[in-house]
């Protein structure tokens, strides 16, 4: 049996009282996002009414106003500052080379594949793998700083326009309106095809960036995280094994940890890294991955979503079952047929959040996300101190303290 939910559903479902009086996917109250909207309006139809001078001034103005929504309450974090300020120059480097990547001489694709990164965001995928690669050149070399290999940026550009193209298409399949405090690109161009066919761009630029590094393994390697996104995704619409835990945790792993795994363990093998070194920065990865997606299934039972910059309290009602709810299930078995039929009758969703909310499966999970973060820092143990080797325990321990 597959679900067939989708956010837009929800929105006209009842739960929309769970969530207070306003509905659920409102757009965020953020100044910048009428701008935005004012700005662009529907591109997709000026497009064909207006010329094509006055489509890409209106592009241009959108990004301007995007500009302004930058440094999140993570990116400020006294943890973070010390981890994202090691690797800033890089960080720029590598949104001025994606925005490269993605000119043509399609003006609206160009815009929709850039939409988002003109957003700050978490870029914790980016961060993780820009600090890994130094620490990395740093252990090789026997240093206390290093630099990041240009191969090494460049494999950091692919696997954030993977992830980018994902949320492109995620966000269709969630009918999702709000993505990081703005319009998703369906709601802001009123095209799901557009949202579609600009990730499918995405992953073409990434898959054309992968055949000049001219490294079989790395491309196997990137080509497995694309297949897991897939098998994970897929994973998720099914309900048959809903219930059970080690199916959440393989899910887990290949819809969210899969990507910082393997691109992690690819960015040691593009510099020829020893086995062991290889094998520290794919458990790194891996285990990091896993605390950063069971912290986000956390956050949609606690956290806000001015804070998530994305509607949250939504997962029950789009029928997924995450962490807290397989937790409060050992407890109080009706949730069990809850699961079974999706959430989907009426008074389900209140249901599941009470019982959630009447044992300890919120700090149960919370536990669990931290025990995958002290795997990940145990597994650095053995790689030689280095600035960027204290910044991934740092950022560790931020993925599971976050609130956003
Ligand atoms: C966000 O999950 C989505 C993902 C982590 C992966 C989505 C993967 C696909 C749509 C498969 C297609 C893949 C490619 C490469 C095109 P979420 O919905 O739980 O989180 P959210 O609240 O941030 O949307
Ligand atoms: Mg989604």
């Amino acid at each position: 049996m597959f679900r067939n939910l989708t956010k837009a559903n929800i929105l006209r479902s009842n739960n929309a009282s769970l969530l207070g009086s306003k509905p659920v996917l409102r757009f965020q109250t953020r100044k910048f996002t009428s701008t935005i909207d004012s700005a662009a309006g529907n591109l997709a139809s000026t497009a064909a009414s207006l010329g094509m001078d006055t489509v890409i001034k209106l592009v241009k103005k959108v990004e301007k106003a995007s500009f302004l929504i930058k440094d999140s309450a993570v990116k400020n974090s006294p943890a973070s500052k010390e981890a994202f300020g090691i690797i800033e120059d890089d960080l720029h480097k590598l949104n001025n080379n994606i925005f490269k990547l993605l000119d043509t001489k399609h003006t609206l694709l160009s815009a929709m594949a850039r939409y988002y990164f003109h957003l700050e965001g978490k870029r914790i995928r980016p961060t993780i793998m820009l600090l890994i690669s130094k620490a990395i050149q740093a252990s090789i070399s026997n240093t206390t700083t290093s630099n990041v290999d240009p191969r090494q940026l460049q494999l950091a550009e692919i696997t954030e326009m993977i992830h980018t193209a994902s949320l492109l298409h995620d966000d269709v399949l969630d009918a999702a309106d709000v993505r990081r405090g703005v319009p998703s690109i369906q709601q802001q161009y009123k095209s799901n095809k557009f949202s579609i066919l600009a990730g499918d761009y995405l992953l073409a630029k990434a898959s054309l960036s992968l055949a000049t590094l001219e490294n079989h393994e790395v491309t196997k390697l990137i080509s497995t995280i694309i297949s897991d996104l897939v098998e994970g995704e897929f994973m998720q619409t099914k309900t048959e094994n809903a219930e059970n835990f080690d199916y959440y945790m393989k899910k887990t792993y290949l819809k969210t940890a899969s990507l910082i795994a393997n691109s992690c363990r690819a960015t040691a093998v593009l510099v020829n890294a020893p086995p062991e070194i290889v094998e520290i920065s794919t458990q790194y990865g891996k285990n990091v991955g896993i605390a950063f997606q069971i912290v986000d299934d956390l956050l949609d039972f606690t956290g806000t979503s001015d804070q998530m910059g994305k509607p949250v309290a939504v997962d029950l009602s789009l029928g997924i079952a995450t962490a807290p709810v397989l937790f409060a299930k050992e407890q109080f078995p009706e949730l069990s047929s809850l699961i079974k039929r999706n959430f989907q009758q009426s008074g389900d969703v209140e249901r599941a959040l009470e019982l959630v909310r009447k044992n300890d499966s919120i700090k149960r999970t919370q536990d669990l996300a931290n025990y995958y973060a002290q795997q990940a820092i145990q597994s650095l143990s053995k790689l030689s101190p280095s600035v960027s080797k204290e910044a991934l325990v740092n950022l560790a321990n931020l993925v599971v303290h976050r609130n956003q």
